[in-house]
């Protein structure tokens, strides 16, 4: 089965308009070539409609960074739906990252609400999923993840996880510089999959993109891409700088 690896950009709270625009001028000529993979940049809420008008018409596709749970607008301070992210020109949004689980309280309910508004609305959910490093050192890596796929998952049916991208990004590698090791992230890879195919079925399951996040660079990008599970990657400080994440899109070369 072959799956088109996808290079996604997450530049988290960092970056005023000008910056991101700037990224973006840097970013467009370095990755007009690039065939091979789906190139995506979630940049803050702030920057987003800018960017999308730099971005029309390119091979860079646009994420948010979250969405609300809800599906219609309404009385909501602070939140932003769906709809309004489609309006803009996302195409993606992130859901479940593991610093709004952490920081933000974020519960396996809630997303799977901001997966299922976000589909109402053709965004392609990237879901994040992730053991901490307590999870791991007690050999509860596989058991958590597991839980966190079903529950985000839960009442989706096996069409609705094709829209859906799924990105590992153990917690203990977010922003490290301790990157999983090809050999690690495989494993859980499989993991992932084979578990979304109990739950959704065969075809679903090798069909569905899984990326690997967690202090992905330029020195390391090749050799996890070779891993027969790992169809992408989640990147955030190394995305941040043009050259960079240009540099994690043109993996192959
Ligand atoms: P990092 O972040 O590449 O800086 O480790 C990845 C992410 O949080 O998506």
């Amino acid at each position: 089965m072959s799956r088109k690896p996808i290079i996604a950009g997450n530049w988290k709270m960092y970056k005023l308009t000008g910056e991101a625009l700037a990224t973006v001028i840097a970013l467009k000529p370095l990755v007009t070539n690039a065939n091979h993979c789906e190139i995506v940049v979630a940049p803050p809420f702030t920057s987003i409609k800018l960017v999308a008008d730099k971005l029309e018409g390119s091979n860079i596709l646009l994420a948010a960074q979250n969405v609300s749970g809800e599906t219609k607008q309404g009385a909501h301070t602070g939140e932003i739906c769906g709809d309004m992210l489609y309006d803009i020109g996302c195409t993606h949004v992130i859901v479940g990252h593991s610093e709004r689980r952490q920081y933000y309280g974020e519960t396996d309910g809630q997303i799977n609400r901001k997966i299922r508004a976000a589909l109402r609305f053709t965004l392609r959910p990237i879901f994040c999923v992730g053991e901490t490093l307590a999870d791991r050192d007690e050999s509860r890596a596989e058991a958590v993840v597991r839980d966190q796929i079903d529950q985000g998952l839960s009442e989706l049916t096996a069409e609705s996880l094709l829209r859906i991208i799924i990105a590992y990004e153990p917690v203990w590698a977010i922003g490290t510089g301790r990157t999983a090791t090809p050999e690690t992230a495989q494993t859980m890879h499989a993991f992932i999959r084979q578990s979304l195919g109990r739950k959704f079925g065969a075809q679903a399951s090798e069909t569905v993109r899984i990326l690997y996040g967690g202090s992905v660079n330029p020195g390391n990008i090749a050799e996890l891409m070779r891993e027969s599970d790992i169809d992408g990657a989640l990147v955030g400080g190394a995305s941040l700088e043009a050259a960079s994440f240009a540099r994690i899109v043109h993996y192959d070369r």
